[in-house]
C-alpha cells in the first residue's frame, strides 16, 4: 500500500507546490508516484502539461487534478496503485485541505527558517493535531547558517515537532527544472541541488519508515 504526503502550509509561496515536483520526481527514480493537485491555482497541473513534453522527463510521475468531496475516495483509490501520493494543497485551510491531511501519512510542511513561516504554518500544525497526522517540517530557501535559523531549529525542536535534518537551499537549479516541467534530478542529475534532494527525501523516507501504517 502506498504512502500519502499532504504538503501543506498557509503561507503562499513557501515552496509546496516546488517541493511536491521536486520530491515526487527524486521518488520516481525508484517507485510509482502519484502527484495529486487539488490547489484551485494549479500550478502542479500547470507543471505537469510542461513535462508532458518535456524530453528529459522520465516515466513514473502521474499528476492528477482532484478536489471537492471525491477527494477521500480518489485518495484511497490512488495508495493502491502508487507507492507515494503526494498532495500540493491550497495556501488556506479549507475542507479540501482537511481531507488531504486526514488522508495523509505523513504532513510535509514547507518553511522559510525565520519565525513569521512558523507563525504561518501554526493553523497547518493545528489541523494535523486534530486529525493526529505526523508532521514533518522542511526548512526551504534556507540559508547554511543563520541566527534565525537556529533559533527556529530551537523551537521546534522544544516543541517536540519532526525537523528534516536535510534543508533545501535557495537555488535557481530549483525554480529553472521546475520552469521546464521537470524535477532538479532530471534537470541536472549531478548538480548540487539534485544532491540535496536526493539527501531530503532520503531523511523523508527515514521518518516516514518510522511513521505507523495505517
Ligand atoms: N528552494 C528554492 N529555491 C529557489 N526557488 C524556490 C525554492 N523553493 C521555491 N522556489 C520558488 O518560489 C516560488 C514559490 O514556490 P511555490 O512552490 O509556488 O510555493 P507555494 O506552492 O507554497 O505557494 C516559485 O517561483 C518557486 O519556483
Ligand atoms: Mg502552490
Amino acid at each position: 500500500m502506498g504512502k500519502i504526503i499532504a504538503v501543506a502550509q498557509q503561507k503562499g509561496g513557501a515552496g509546496k507546490t516546488m517541493i511536491a515536483a521536486q520530491f515526487g520526481v527524486a521518488l520516481a527514480e525508484a517507485s510509482k508516484v502519484a502527484l495529486l493537485d487539488i490547489d484551485p491555482q494549479a500550478s502542479l497541473t500547470a507543471w505537469g502539461r510542461l513535462r508532458a513534453s518535456a524530453p528529459k522527463a522520465a516515466p513514473g510521475v502521474e499528476v492528477f487534478t482532484i478536489s471537492g468531496w471525491r477527494l477521500a475516495n480518489e485518495l484511497e483509490k490512488l495508495k493502491h496503485s502508487y507507492d507515494y501520493v503526494l498532495v500540493d494543497t491550497p495556501p488556506v485551510i479549507d475542507s479540501d485541505a482537511r481531507r488531504a491531511i486526514r488522508g495523509a501519512d505523513l504532513v510535509l510542511i514547507p518553511l522559510n527558517p525565520a519565525p513569521p513561516d512558523l507563525w504561518a504554518a501554526e493553523g497547518t500544525l493545528k489541523l494535523a493535531s486534530e486529525e493526529r497526522r505526523p508532521v514533518a517540517l522542511l526548512f526551504n530557501r534556507a540559508p547554511a547558517a543563520s541566527r534565525l535559523r537556529k533559533r527556529l531549529e530551537a523551537e521546534i525542536i522544544a516543541r517536540r515537532l519532526n525537523l528534516l535534518p536535510v534543508a533545501l537551499a535557495n537555488r535557481a537549479g530549483y525554480a529553472n527544472a521546475f520552469a521546464d516541467g521537470l524535477g532538479v534530478t532530471e534537470a541536472g542529475p549531478a548538480t548540487q541541488a539534485a544532491e540535496e534532494l536526493r539527501a531530503a527525501v532520503r531523511s523523508l523516507l527515514a521518518l516516514l519508515g518510522g511513521v505507523e501504517a495505517r
